[in-house]
């Protein structure tokens, strides 16, 4: 359901965010990552952050469930003529063996992930990492008085640790979850990633990681 939206809405998602770079926090995810090495953009979507990757001499592989989201992303890298993978694939099943990249950046696209998913899905990240690698990830805050407030209308009941499935269907029919800090930051240990930060604004979480 919630990439059928996508399939429909690509081109309006790419004309509202494909300037909307996160740079403190592309730059600060970089800087933890070896010149030239590779980067997983899980759920890459439209391929804004998968060229910017490209134009900084990375090799970025983007992956992504929605075609049209995919489609989209594949003529971006050809105007911008980096080089970049792109493959349809889903973040919970990494096509990828253990150890092939040095970075997982997963930007807005978590949140789309089942809780009872959440664990096996950074566990699969941790795989993919190698040892020391770095994963930057965003998740809806919870404590975001809207979200909350649409959590409380539209998602089957607080507290959502309870819930087998949190998280509500938004206005344009997509699946988001919004988890808390705390929850965030015993996900990452549990799936054996050091927390380096969470930035947390009104809206997101922004945890950045390294895998031990
Ligand atoms: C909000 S968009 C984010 C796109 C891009 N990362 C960005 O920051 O603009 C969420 C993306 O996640 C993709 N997605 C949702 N579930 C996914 C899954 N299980 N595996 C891979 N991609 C998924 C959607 O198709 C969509 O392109």
């Amino acid at each position: 359901m919630t990439v059928d939206v996508y399939d429909r809405t690509s081109i309006a998602y790419d004309g509202r965010w494909g300037n909307y770079y996160l740079l403190d926090e592309l730059n600060g995810f970089l800087s933890h990552v070896k010149d030239g090495s590779r980067i997983l953009d899980a759920g890459c979507g439209h391929g804004r952050d998968l060229v910017f990757f490209g134009r900084k001499g990375f090799i970025p592989t983007g992956i992504d469930l929605s075609d049209a989201m995919l489609q989209t992303c594949r003529k971006k890298i050809s105007i911008s003529a980096v080089s970049a993978y792109l493959l349809a694939a889903d973040m919970r099943i990494l096509p990828f063996t253990s150890g092939s990249f040095s970075g997982v950046w997963c930007c807005g696209s978590f949140v789309h992930i089942p809780p009872d998913q959440h664990l096996a899905t950074l566990r699969g990240f941790r795989v993919v990492l190698r040892r020391e690698g770095v994963l930057w990830i965003s998740i809806r805050n919870l404590y975001f008085p809207l979200e909350h407030r649409k959590v409380q209308l539209f998602g089957r009941g607080l507290p959502y640790r309870r819930q087998k499935y949190g998280g509500y269907i938004d206005s344009k029919g997509r699946y988001i979850v919004c988890v808390d800090r705390g929850y965030l930051q015993r996900l990452l240990r549990t799936a054996k990633f050091k927390v380096i930060r969470i930035n947390e604004d009104n809206e997101w979480l922004n945890a950045m990681s390294i895998a031990k």
